[in-house]
């Protein structure tokens, strides 16, 4: 019988730093079956592990459009994701996994699309702005509302740039305090609604960042016209298990883990603030 929890290594092919505290790994599986038939959705997460430090679950960042290869992007706050931030390339991690739910895809052709990210809450959304972008033709206008503390806490500063440049996408940046040479807004990701047309009109809108701005996004939304149903938020919850056995991780009667870590706002506005936690 398949163990659930045995899980499989992977090499680190190439490290990306984003900030003071924030890598982007690139991994590879060892086994070229499981490279060739690992599935996933954006919006997923693994579980990953080093050894004599523990396990962490992390999202998927890589678009499941570029094949081959996996991405995550970790902030070292604690034990596992500091020991993820000593390795080196060629060491090796262990991932099991995909977890959880995914964020709407087919659900979101021929539709407008818009992410509103907070600091490292851009890595899992990154995943599906690729997909829809490696699709153009399948979607209307996309339009990304990034925010983080300071210019040097983006992540992915070279491909915003890219994403600029891709017809019919607009890219607008936020940070709380500029450094010389901030060119981009001044503000929390809520003060660029002033600076571009948001249109419920056809349109998903995809959330992820911390608590308190997704709280103060979809206050923002619903007084755009938003409808809950065409919201979508990837919360996060303390995890272990990561497969619905444990129950560390309930929101309400569900579980993050197998019933998120994507919800739609309908499905959890009748929630009690404390239990939906924005
Ligand atoms: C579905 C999901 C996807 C995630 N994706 C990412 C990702 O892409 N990149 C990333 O960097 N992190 C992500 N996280 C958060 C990441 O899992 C935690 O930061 C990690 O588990 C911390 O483990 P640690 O051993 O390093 O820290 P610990 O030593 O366990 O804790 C260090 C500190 O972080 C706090 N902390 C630990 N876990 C969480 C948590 N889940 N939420 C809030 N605070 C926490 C603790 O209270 C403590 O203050 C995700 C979490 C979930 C549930
Ligand atoms: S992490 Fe164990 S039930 Fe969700």
């Amino acid at each position: 019988m398949k163990n659930e929890y045995i899980p499989y290594p992977a090499i680190i092919e190439a490290i990306q730093t984003e900030s003071f505290d924030t890598r982007t790994l690139k991994v590879r599986f060892k086994d070229k079956r499981l490279r060739d038939s690992f599935d996933y959705k954006p919006g997923q997460f693994v579980e990953i592990s080093v050894l004599g430090a523990g396990e962490a679950p992390i999202s998927i960042t890589s678009s499941p459009s570029r094949k081959g290869f996996l991405e995550f992007t970790v902030r070292a706050v604690g034990k596992v994701t500091k020991a993820i931030h000593k390795l080196k390339v060629g060491d090796t991690v262990y991932l099991r996994g995909p977890y959880g739910n995914s964020f709407p895809f087919e659900e979101a052709k021929n539709r407008n699309l818009l992410f509103v990210a907070g600091g490292i809450g851009l890595p899992p959304l990154r995943s599906v702005i690729n997909m829809a972008f490696d699709n153009r033709d399948d979607f209307g206008n996309i339009k990304i509302l990034y925010g983080a503390k300071a210019p040097d806490e983006l992540c992915f500063k070279e491909e915003l740039k890219i994403w600029q440049g891709i017809p019919q996408a607009e890219v607008l940046l936020t940070v709380d305090k500029p450094a010389n040479g901030w060119k981009g807004n001044i503000g929390v990701v809520t003060t660029l609604w002033k600076k571009t047309e948001i249109s419920p009109k056809d349109a998903i809108a995809y959330v992820c960042g911390p608590p308190i701005m997704i709280k103060f996004v979809l206050q923002k939304l619903l007084e755009s016209g938003f409808k809950p149903d065409n919201i979508y938020v990837s919360l996060e919850r303390y995890m272990k298990c990561g497969i619905g056995k444990c129950g560390h991780c309930n929101i309400g009667d569900k579980f993050a883990c197998i019933d998120g870590p994507v919800f739609s706002f309908g499905q959890i506005k009748e929630l009690p603030d404390k239990e939906r936690e924005i």
